[in-house]
């Protein structure tokens, strides 16, 4: 028997009402097509992608405890929950005895919607993270340095990042990041990877990569993920001043 980590994402399985979001009939059956078309029996963890407006949370929480009970799945977690939508859903599985290990923010150095609580959930409730996006789709990195390249995720169409948000303001502030990560001797995607990582609050990193020396570029972040006072407060200096 195989597993492996299944992430949905908001996948449309079917129209009508119930072809999305945080329904039983929906989540239930996505899991059943998605382990179909995989050949598998279960998977380790099955995300909730996000909250469902719509949906009383115990009808969502209740399918994902019927999931685990069912075997399709070892663990639950979610993603995109704000801190108090999250506290209630591991409230609510707690009652159920369903293991609620993890939890998919979106968190970087320059979207830090997470500190606004939710990291605080996570040291109440020992729930873990994984931050997804962890180099703001590229734009901490080096790439855009000298330019928008060719083979960037800037330069392509029907991508969450428009080549107009790469402005003249925002390539001074990703320069002075540059310097910092050169002087900790890392590439900046790698000092963005470590700035999540140092915090024991942020359990893993999703890094999502176009070229395999990207992956080798990101891997080498777990050789220095601690920072100095001084480098954490420049890092915000940069990244929180107008
Ligand atoms: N739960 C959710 O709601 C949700 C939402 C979005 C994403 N995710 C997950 O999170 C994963 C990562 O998200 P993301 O792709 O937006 O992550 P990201 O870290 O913000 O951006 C990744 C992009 O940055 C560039 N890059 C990566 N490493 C680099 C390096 N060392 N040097 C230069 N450029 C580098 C590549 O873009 P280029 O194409 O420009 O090379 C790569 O595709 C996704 O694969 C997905 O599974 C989850």
């Amino acid at each position: 028997m195989n597993s492996l980590f299944l992430q949905k994402r908001g996948t449309i399985c079917g129209r009508g009402p119930y072809g999305n979001w945080g329904s039983r009939k929906y989540l239930i059956s996505s899991l059943d097509q998605s382990l179909r078309r995989m050949k598998l029996d279960y998977v380790d963890i099955f995300y909730h992608h996000r909250p469902d407006p719509n949906m009383p949370l115990e009808e969502t929480m209740g399918a994902l405890d019927q999931i685990v009970r069912q075997g399709k799945a070892l663990y639950v977690g979610v993603s995109n929950y704000k801190a108090e939508e999250t506290q209630q859903a591991a409230k609510i599985l707690k009652e159920q005895g369903t293991p609620f290990l993890i939890h998919q923010p979106r968190y970087n150095m320059m979207d830090r919607w997470v500190e606004d609580g939710l990291l605080d959930v996570f040291t109440k409730t020992g729930i873990g993270s994984i931050a997804f996006s962890p180099l703001e789709q590229g734009i901490l990195t080096s790439k855009y340095l000298g330019g928008i390249p060719e083979d960037s995720r800037a330069a392509k169409k029907g991508t969450y990042l428009d080549s107009s948000k790469i402005t003249p303001e925002l390539i001074s502030k990703i320069k002075a990041l540059n310097e910092i990560a050169v002087k900790r001797g890392q590439s900046l995607a790698q000092m963005a990877i470590a700035w999540l990582l140092k915090d024991e609050r942020i359990t893993s990193v999703l890094i999502g990569v176009s070229k395999v020396s990207q992956l080798k570029d990101n891997l080498e972040a777990l050789n220095n993920i601690k920072f100095t006072k001084t480098e954490l407060n420049m890092i915000d200096k940069i990244i929180l001043e107008k």
